[in-house]
Order: C-alpha cells, then structure tokens, then sequence
C-alpha cells in the first residue's frame, strides 16, 4: 500500500512537524504517563488542582483521572477565553439550511446565552446531578442548552434528533430526565416537516420523570403546547439574569449519557464524567486537526453522536475555536452544498464522514471545481473505514494534493480520538487509521487473549491502559460495563473491533467483531432491528446482518420469517419499515428485506450468521461448515432468493 508523506508545504501551525517529533512524544508518554497527562490537563483553568493524575484500575473496572481536581466544563469552553480577550472572537458561525442565512454568535453573546439559559434551567427545579434529555436537530440552542447544562452540574443526554419517539422514550426513561428540550420541528430540504415536539408530546405520558418540555420555535408553525408542561425556549428564559456563576464540578462528576448501540436490544448509557473528557476532547482536537486560533473550523457531523459532543461542542469550543455548525443536509440545495460552505466561510479544518464523501464523489467533481478551496489545510474522516476510492478523491479533489488526511479511529466509548495521523508528522496510507495518539497503548490479542506479535494479523483490538477520556461506566449499570468491555480480555479495555498491523506498523481496523453494524457511520444493533422488525404484523422471526453497501458502507439486510399461514408481500415489507421507523428511526430500516421458510439455526438455537453474511453478499459458493445446521434444507429455500 503507497504511503503518502505529510504533503509538501503543509507546516504544522502547533509545531509538530516530524516523524522523530511524534516518535519522541510518544516514547515520553509510554515512559512517563503521569507527567504525559499532567502535562496534558493544564490546558484545561481548573478551579482545585488535582491530587493524584491517574487512580485507574483496569482489575476492577475502576477508572479516574486528575481526582479531586475541580473544574466546569461551560468555564472552560466560553468564560476563559472572555478572560484572555477573545470576547468578540466568533464561537459559532450557524449556517442554517436555507444558503442565504447564516449568523455568528461570539464568546460574550455565547456566555449570556449560555446563562439565561443556565437560569431558566435552575427556575426550572433542575438542580446540579439530574439528567436532562436534548432531542433537537443542529441549530445554536442546541449547544447553548449542552452548555447550559454542564453550567449548573446538570448531565445532559443528547438524543439523536431523527430517532423515534419510542427511542427517545426509552432514553428519557433509562435515565430518568426530568426536563426535555426539543424544538417544534426539524428541516429537511425545503421543508418543516420533521415532527420533533409531535414525537415528544407521544410519550411525555410515558415518561414519569418528565416534568418539563422546553421548545425551541424554529419553524412558523402552530404546535400544541401543554398546559403545565410545555414551555417556549423565550418564555423559559424571560425575566432570567444573564449572569450564573459556574458550578464547582469535580474531575469525576458525570457531563453527560450518550446512548449507544451495544450487542444487546437495549441501548447502552454511556457515561462521560468532566474532568478527564475535558482535558482529552481539547488536547485531540488541536492535535489532530492542528488547531491554530486563526483558523475556521467545521465538522459536520451531528450533536446527537460523540463526534458532535467531543469535536463540535467541548473540543473547539475549549481551544476558543471559531467553528461552523450547519443545520442542513450536503444534498440541499444540490451536490455542491458542502464546497459552497467551505468557500463563503473560508473553512480551514474540515471533518466529516466516509459515507457523506462516497454519495458526493458519485454526483461527479463539478460539484466541487466550481468553488475555491483554497482555504482548507487539514481534512479529517471520522464513523467507519475509508476505502480507497473516497480516500482518493477527497485527497486529489478535495484537498488539491496538499491537505494531510486524518483517518481518526475512535468510539462514543473513547470519549476522543485514540489513532490518527498527526497532520505534520505521520505519512498517511488511504485506509489506515496509522497510528496511536501519544499515551495510547493498543494491542491486537488472539481469541486465547495472548498478544498477536506477528504483523497482518488480524484479532481484537484493545487498549492495554486508561486514557483521561475514557468512559467511566453504563448508565445505571456498571456490571453491564465490566461485562461488555473488562470480560473478554481482563486487565485490558475491549473495544468490539478487530485489527492488524502492517509492516510500518500501522493499525488497520476490520470492522466489528460483535453483533454492531455501521450503517453510514451509525452504529446499530442488529439486535434492536431484529426486534424492531419482529414487532411488525405477521412477523415471526427475523436476522438482520450488514453487508457492503457503496454508499452506506455497510447496508442493513434483514431475513424474515414469516407466521404460518401469513403469505409475504409488499405490504408486510412496507409495514416492517414503517415498524422500524416508528421504534427505532429512518436511520435503522433495512436496504433488503428477504422472506424465507426458515433460519440457519445450530442444534442449541443459535442463527448462524456468517451464512447469512455469504447469502446476501452474493458469496454462496462455499457456505463453509453446515454440518451443525439443525436443519440443513432452509440453506435451498434461503438460496432462492
Ligand atoms: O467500528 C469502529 C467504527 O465506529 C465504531 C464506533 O462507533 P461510534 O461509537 O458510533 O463512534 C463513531 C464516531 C467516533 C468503532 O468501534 N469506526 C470509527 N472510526 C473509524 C471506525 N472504523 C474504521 N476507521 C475509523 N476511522
């Protein structure tokens, strides 16, 4: 595989520009971790100094950085840089989804918005340690309300704002928020019509410890708003003060749940705290973007994934960043929409998805020769592996043969990024997420768990030791925790993907190892679709596996069974869609549905998915091994496809 060397006239604006630079501060991270990260989290205002860096222990699924170290997250991320000057700096440029409107908000307007906000909520009742639910699409009050939240102590849990109501109930309800904050309903293409508070009035009944719904009026349409309950974001924040002292936080003090797809049906809440997120979400985004003052960022990802909390909101934001957050869609108005931004806003760091660059690159490069890109420095890709051919593109057509390309590799379990190149350091290879950031310790095990030396071998990939921005539990259920990710591999961190080294030494991810689907860099159970499809009429039983999909990456295929007697057509399968759509989100319903007789189940009951795999991937020359088939005749039924 080419290796690409950092492009000719990139210079580092952070003054990490070499091979032997990224060597050495890695060696010094390995050798020394304590003073690696001490040095590290002082470049977070913490109001108490901690008093030990790191008190982890992996035996015991035990993790805690800079402890008693105080700090607040919203301080950090507006307040301070006010302090240093930058007051007028623009924190957020919002590009709304029509191209003619767009508006800055600066640190000071951010820091009263953040506040009154803030107020609202304490009048509210919401009080430092209660969860609070934010289902809401990509507009500023999103982020002021995150803000407003780690304000005052509170925790927030973001909810995907194309998830159902059925998916929002059972967030708001594992977590037990008291106060929801929604907007009336969300845009898309030229349209209105995404029914978010409409999705919330469905369950609030649902929802015992839901006092409060805060909505944000973003379209001119009337909404029913309940006596008692139901709240306009201006009516919420009238007669509030402008002024909220941050709450003293400690280190390990929950920010915030972030739910995520696990092997199970039952999402799980993962649990960031404040201190060590903080520190590893700002050090990573200046690393790995090469994050210069003067520089305009954009990731586009969204608020409801980690990207979003991590690289939109408590990484930019802490480096006093000046940042576009866009509501709509790289489609609307045309295939152009993305380049269109880069040039009106000068973008100079531009991050976003595989699966975002393979629809653009097939609507043709004219879409992007049109527009000066003159401005951008560092590209970055984020969710899922990145072929060649995207890689390709976004280097030559994109980043004019002279932007680095970050291929990050991390998870909502991470907290931040664990590998990438550093832009002005690490040669790239197209596909290759290359190498650990300092202080990152991975290592390929076997099945026996023993660690693979030899290199081009694939096995499971795990860290061997914490870093500061590691999740510190499940949401209510830390066997959970233990059981998921300290079980497999004891003594080390398992991260549910597999993994080589090159020659170079490069990391390679291969793709989960666990019953996880990456659906345009969405992580879905296959489990949760399987159920959701189950709950369609006439369903009996259904299997859901992933398979190559060129613009997903991975496509959801779904087998279904269906009741005796119960014939299949077209309208079950439109009936299984709407049902996924209505329990999960449009995000989760299958590409393929295919009706069949029966599933290949071993003797004890279980599916035996890798036949599934080699089915709907067109590969049925060798199923392999059928012989623990319970019954081997649904193999001709399944090939009739
Ligand atoms: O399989 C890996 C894949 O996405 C999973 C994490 O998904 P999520 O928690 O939703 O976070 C996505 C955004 C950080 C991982 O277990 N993944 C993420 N980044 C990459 C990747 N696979 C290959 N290359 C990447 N750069």
């Amino acid at each position: 595989m080419k290796k690409y060397s950092v492009p000719k006239n990139f210079n580092s604006s952070i003054g990490h520009n070499s091979l032997d630079n990224y060597q050495s501060l890695r060696k010094n991270a390995e050798q020394d971790s304590n003073s690696y990260w001490e040095s590290v989290a002082k470049r977070i205002d913490w109001f108490d100094q901690w008093t030990t860096v790191n008190n982890t222990d992996y035996s015991k699924a035990h993790i805690e950085w800079f402890s008693n170290g105080k700090l607040n997250a919203s301080y950090n991320c507006i307040d301070r840089h006010i302090e240093n000057g930058l007051g007028e700096k623009t924190a957020l440029i919002w590009q709304s989804n029509d191209p003619t409107t767009s508006t800055n908000v600066s640190y000071n307007e951010l820091l009263k918005k953040v506040s009154l906000f803030a107020n609202g909520l304490k009048r509210a009742g919401i009080k430092k340690g209660d969860r609070v639910c934010i289902y809401m699409q990509m507009i500023p009050e999103a982020i002021i309300a995150m803000l407003a939240c780690a304000r005052i102590g509170a925790v927030h849990s973001v909810v995907f704002g194309a998830f159902s109501s059925d998916a929002l109930k059972n967030r708001i309800n594992d977590s037990e928020c008291k106060l929801l904050i929604t907007q009336d309903n969300g845009v898309r293409g030229l349209k209105f019509d995404i029914p978010m508070k409409e999705n919330a009035d469905k369950i609030a009944d649902k929802c015992p410890s839901l006092k409060t719904i805060v909505m944000v009026e973003r379209s001119e349409n009337d909404m029913f708003m309940k006596e008692g309950r139901d709240i306009t974001w201006n009516q919420f924040i009238d007669g509030c003060s402008s002024e909220c002292p941050p709450e003293v936080m400690d280190a390990e003090d929950p920010l915030f749940i972030l739910y995520t797809s696990g092997s199970t049906g039952k999402p799980k809440g993962v649990m960031h705290t404040t201190g060590g997120y903080l520190v590893y979400a700002s050090h990573t985004h200046e690393l790995v973007f090469d994050y210069h003052q003067d520089d305009v960022y954009w990731c586009t990802a969204d608020i409801g994934w980690i990207t979003g909390h991590s690289y939109i909101v408590y990484g930019p934001l802490s480096n006093a960043a000046t940042q576009v957050i866009f509501e709509g869609v790289p489609n609307y108005p045309d295939f152009g929409r993305f380049w269109q931004i880069v040039e009106q806003h000068k973008i100079n760091v531009f991050y976003t998805a595989p699966t975002a660059l393979r629809a653009l690159m097939k609507e043709g490069d004219d879409w992007v020769t049109k527009y000066d890109l003159s401005s951008l420095k560092v590209l970055g890709t984020v969710g899922e592996p990145i072929k060649s051919p995207e890689w390709h593109w976004y280097f030559n057509v994109i980043g004019n043969e002279k932007c680095p390309i970050v291929d990050t590799w991390w998870q909502t379990e991470t907290g931040g990024i664990l590998m990438s190149p550093i832009p002005g350091c690490i040669p790239t290879k197209p596909g290759s997420a290359t190498l650990p950031l300092p202080g990152i310790i991975p290592e390929i095990l076997d099945e026996e768990g023993k660690v693979i030396t030899e290199r081009n071998t694939t096995g499971y990939l795990v860290m061997t030791q914490s870093w500061p921005g590691q999740m510190r539990t499940v949401y209510g259920d830390h066997q959970r925790f233990i059981d998921t990710y300290f079980s497999q591999a004891p003594g080390n961190y398992f991260t549910g993907d597999g993994a080589y080294i090159d020659d170079d030494g490069y990391f390679w991810i291969t793709g989960r190892v666990d019953d996880v689907l990456n659906v345009s860099g969405h992580r879905i159970g296959t489990a949760e679709v399987e159920g959701a499809i189950g709950a369609a009429s006439g369903v009996a039983e259904a299997a859901v596996i992933g398979y190559n999909h060129e613009i997903k990456g991975e496509g959801i295929y779904a087998f279904v069974t269906l009741m005796t007697g119960v014939a299949s057509s077209e309208e079950i399968k439109k009936d299984i869609l709407d049902t996924v759509t209505k329990i999960i989100g449009p995000h989760a319903k299958p590409s393929v549905i295919q009706f069949c007789s029966g599933l290949p189940k071993t003797r004890s009951g279980k599916i035996m998915r890798r036949i599934l795999k080699k089915i709907a991937q067109n590969e049925t020359e060798d199923l392999g091994d059928i012989s623990t088939l319970a019954d081997p005749s649904v193999i001709d039924s399944l090939l009739e496809k």
